[in-house]
């Protein structure tokens, strides 16, 4: 009977990424994944550190497995990623029921973990940090037709920048860039296997290379975009200090790159920026922004907020509000400040009261929620290039004479369209269609394909 392993994903692209490759050295031992912890012989949760609401997560599910645990002792628990890292022996000591703890440099010795924790060695604590980013790329063979139009690549680990109120770089460690040679090996490869979108990821892209003295990220696209059969590439994160002039160029360039920007500013105000150790300003921000429209006028523009930062006051919030509209982002993901062990902005004076955070937070996503719509009622008319990646999972408009489908557009703005039942019946998935925009709704958009779709 073969071994059957459950794996629980909790954080970032990164980590998804990551738990893609476990998946597929567990496979190689042997282990067939499974959709629930009680149908599993081992559990590996991937964790997350960056705020303590993920690591609650964390805690949670551990106590739901100690139960599991006493009812089924011969099950296997491990713990990967960021709070692995983070914790290191003190999760061990905390949870009795975890068999192994590995961190976010391990994940190139699972193997040898799990092959020690079947033959019942003592629990494992492997927390080194070696400074080489896990290279191996055999999980593509084992990718299933069902998932595969977009993938996500990551082509640099760690962070050397040091934000005051950030984990990433004790826990991921030191930026470190994988090979330019790699990257587009890997991708090929994915390629090969079907995909058509890949979206590239590091902590902040725009320093990709660097150190390493590899290619500038630019360059590193332009090599990408020239991959036959790949339709469409992305990346995030950016970060705004390192956005280069040859950055913005590229979306004017390169046809194959998405209209689409993450770009976390995190505050609107000067003093605030200064004090997460952001080292760009508002005004700083804001030219940068308007280059990108100049270069690329129809490019989307998201980015990322923290609402409640220590010491900040109600008018250094509404700055923020206020860059919101200034800016006019497409979509905003907001955060209430959460004090994470080690950072400096953890011993930080002047914390915010967790009410005053929640009522932040709730004006940022307010003020989000009208401008998308507006944003996506502007995009009405408009003649969007879709990826398709499948049928449309819920019936958006209920009209049985027509096969509706789902995709992504350059802005990566969700697009449903239907084809006529009519037609003869064809699989559009991973085709890039032209879809005429004609209604909005507030998370997604719908069209009408044009001639030729
Ligand atoms: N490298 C990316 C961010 C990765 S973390 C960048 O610099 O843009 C993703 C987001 O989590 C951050 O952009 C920030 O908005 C949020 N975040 C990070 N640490 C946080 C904390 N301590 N409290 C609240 N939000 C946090
Ligand atoms: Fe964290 Fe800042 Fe690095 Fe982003 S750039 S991962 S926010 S330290
Ligand atoms: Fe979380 Fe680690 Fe990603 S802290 S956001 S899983 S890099």
């Amino acid at each position: 009977m073969s071994k059957r392993v459950f794996l629980k994903t909790i954080g970032c692209q990164m980590n998804v990424y990551d738990s893609e490759r476990m998946l597929s050295t567990l496979q190689d031992l042997g282990y067939e994944s499974v959709s629930s912890a009680e149908a599993a012989d081992l559990i590996i949760i991937n964790t997350c550190a960056i705020r303590a609401k993920a690591e609650q997560k964390l805690y949670s599910f551990i106590g739901r497995l100690a139960d599991l645990k006493q009812k089924k002792p011969a099950i296997r628990i491990g713990i990967a990623g960021c709070v692995a890292q983070q914790e290191g022996k003190a999760l061990l000591q905390k949870a009795p029921c975890v068999d192994f703890v590995f961190g976010t440099h391990a994940i190139g010795r699972l193997d040898e973990i799990v092959r020690s924790v079947e033959t019942g060695a003592e629990r494992i604590l492997d927390t080194a940090m070696n400074g080489i980013p896990n290279d191996d790329f055999r999980y593509v063979h084992r990718l299933n037709a069902d998932s595969l139009v977009t993938r996500f690549v990551t082509i640099m680990t760690g962070c050397d920048n040091y934000c005051a109120y950030c984990v990433v770089p004790y826990v991921r460690g030191r930026e470190t860039s994988r090979e330019p040679g790699r990257i587009i090996e890997e991708i090929r490869l994915l390629v090969e296997h079907g995909v058509r979108e890949i979206t590239l990821l590091g902590q902040n892209v725009n320093s990709y290379g660097n150190k390493e003295r590899y290619c500038s990220f630019a360059e590193l696209l332009r090599r990408i975009a020239s991959i036959e059969g790949l339709s469409r590439m992305r990346f995030t994160t950016s970060h705004p200090k390192d956005l280069s002039e040859e950055l913005i160029e590229a979306f004017s360039e390169l046809p194959k790159l998405a209209h689409h920007i993450h770009l976390p500013v995190q505050a609107g105000s000067d003093v605030v920026l200064k004090r997460m150790n952001r080292k760009y300003s508002r005004s700083a921000y804001l030219d940068k922004v308007g280059r990108l429209r100049k270069l690329c006028p129809d490019i989307a523009i998201t980015t990322d907020i923290i609402v409640g930062f220590p010491g900040e006051t109600e008018s250094q919030f509404q700055e923020t509000l206020s860059l919101m509209q200034e800016v006019g982002y497409d979509a905003v993901f907001a955060f209430q400040y959460s004090d994470r062990p080690d950072t400096p902005s953890s011993v930080f004076p002047n914390k915010i009261d967790g009410a005053v955070k929640a009522e932040r937070l709730s004006r940022v996503l307010e003020l989000q929620k009208s401008m998308t719509m507006k944003k996506h009622q502007a995009l009405i008319g408009s003649l969007q290039e879709v990826l398709v990646e499948g049928l449309s999972r819920r019936t958006v408009l209920a009209d049985p004479s027509v096969t509706q489908w789902t995709g992504r557009s350059s802005g990566n703005h969700i697009v449903h369209f239907s084809v006529p039942n009519s037609e003869a019946p064809k699989d559009l998935t991973g085709t890039l269609r032209p879809v005429r925009i004609t209604r909005s709704f507030s998370h997604s958009l719908w069209g009408e394909p044009e001639e030729g779709a």
